[in-house]
């Protein structure tokens, strides 16, 4: 029976695997852009890297077939971002000349800008996260318990999450967890929703 336990180093390579395989807006993105890992390099491994202690994985058979990555206070995790991540991952993904033309310019050009993540009207709920499991994971409540670990954890008030909002199947689980649609501009292709962390006690 797969379990939730914390993130370990160990698991990098399968957050990078799940990532890719559930990246276009829940369906498989390989093959999608230059090299695989650039999804996980976006939008897992950064948040393992920098916040570790709010990661957790579905583990069956001591593999991680799911994850939830996030981070406490967004503010200050796009300014690690720039700080720590972008040098560390180097010259692998080139500045775009403005404005991106294509796909692949256009997650450089997220990558090479991380206060994209400081949208007006978040303030409420610091917290995000990014939540994935494989295909053969997924309807069997393990999405639930790994939010359910994250709220439990996370020092914040409250949480959001910024999707695709072309992922209909997501925004019904966020529906029926009790997430509700934020009211700040809407960006792009994104819907914000959010929920408060029960119980939070910010001394
Ligand atoms: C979205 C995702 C994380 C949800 O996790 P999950 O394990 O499949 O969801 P759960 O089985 O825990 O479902 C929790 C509840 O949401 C409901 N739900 C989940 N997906 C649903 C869907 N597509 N339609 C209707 N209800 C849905 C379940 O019925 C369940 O309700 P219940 O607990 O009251 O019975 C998972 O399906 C996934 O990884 N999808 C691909 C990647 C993705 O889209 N990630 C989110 C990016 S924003």
């Amino acid at each position: 029976m797969p379990e939730i336990r914390p993130y370990r180093p160990g698991d990098l390579p399968a957050l990078y695997d799940i990532c890719v395989r559930t990246a276009d807006a829940g369906n498989d993105a390989r093959g999608h852009y230059s090299t695989d890992q650039l999804m996980g390099d976006l939008f897992a491994a950064p948040y393992a890297y920098l916040e570790p202690e709010l990661a957790f994985v579905v583990d069956d058979g001591g593999t991680a077939v799911g994850y939830l990555v996030g981070t406490a206070d967004t503010a200050t995790f796009a300014s690690r971002y720039r700080a720590e991540w972008i040098p560390r991952l180097g010259d692998r993904y080139p500045v775009p000349p403005p404005p991106p033309r294509t796909p692949e310019q256009d997650m450089h050009a997220l990558h090479h800008h991380p206060e994209r993540l400081l949208v007006t009207g978040l303030d409420d709920h610091p917290a995000h996260l990014h939540i994935d499991l494989l295909p053969a994971y997924q309807r069997r409540g393990h999405g639930r318990r790994l939010i359910d670990r994250f709220l439990a954890t996370v020092p914040a008030p409250g949480v959001h999450v910024g999707m695709l909002t072309a992922n209909v199947q997501a925004r019904a689980f966020y529906d029926r967890l009790g997430f509700e649609v934020l009211p700040v501009a809407v960006a792009g292709p994104l819907t914000y929703l959010g929920k408060r962390v029960a119980g939070f006690d910010p001394r």
